[in-house]
């Protein structure tokens, strides 16, 4: 099983941005700890982090036939794109959506997800961990799904 790891505008600056809040490990310390933690249930991961929302778009687009499932942290798009929610109810693909910090204690304008409505599994304040959370609960459902 292979799931595209998607991360939005500013997780690129993980490590450095608002560490109270998203934690001290960097973009790259992420993505190996997700990739490991992948790995050990047996999935496959690619990753992808732009801070074009466009760009999130052809990423969402482009994974259609080539991975099993999407894990995607759209950062701020989460509560605005509607562009994004469409990429991903266009390729159907089983879709996991994660938030590191605790965003339904935060500002009332992160209190709407449109990502999440394509989205099968939320793993929501977990910090970095809940990539793994959520591959895990994805590939789960999938193969609950089979
Ligand atoms: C975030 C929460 C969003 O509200 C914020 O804009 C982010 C990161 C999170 O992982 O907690 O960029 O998606």
């Amino acid at each position: 099983m292979k799931f595209l790891v998607i991360n939005g505008p500013n997780l690129n600056m993980l490590g450095v941005r608002e560490p109270g809040i998203y934690g001290t490990v960097n973009y790259d310390g992420m993505v190996e700890h997700t990739r490991a933690g992948c790995a050990e249930l047996g999935i496959d991961t690619e990753f992808y982090q732009s801070n074009h929302e466009g760009d999130l778009v052809d990423a969402i687009q482009q994974a259609l036939g080539r991975v099993d499932g999407i894990v995607i942290n759209p950062g701020a798009y989460t509560h605005t794109s509607i562009a994004i929610l469409d990429a991903l109810k266009s390729v159907q693909l089983p879709a996991a959506e994660v938030h590191i910090s605790d965003v339904t204690k935060r500002e009332a304008f992160r209190q709407i997800s449109y990502a999440g409505m394509a989205c099968q599994v939320h793993v929501i304040g977990q910090g970095i961990a809940g990539y793994v959370m959520a591959a895990k609960q994805l590939k789960e459902q999938i193969e609950a799904q089979a």
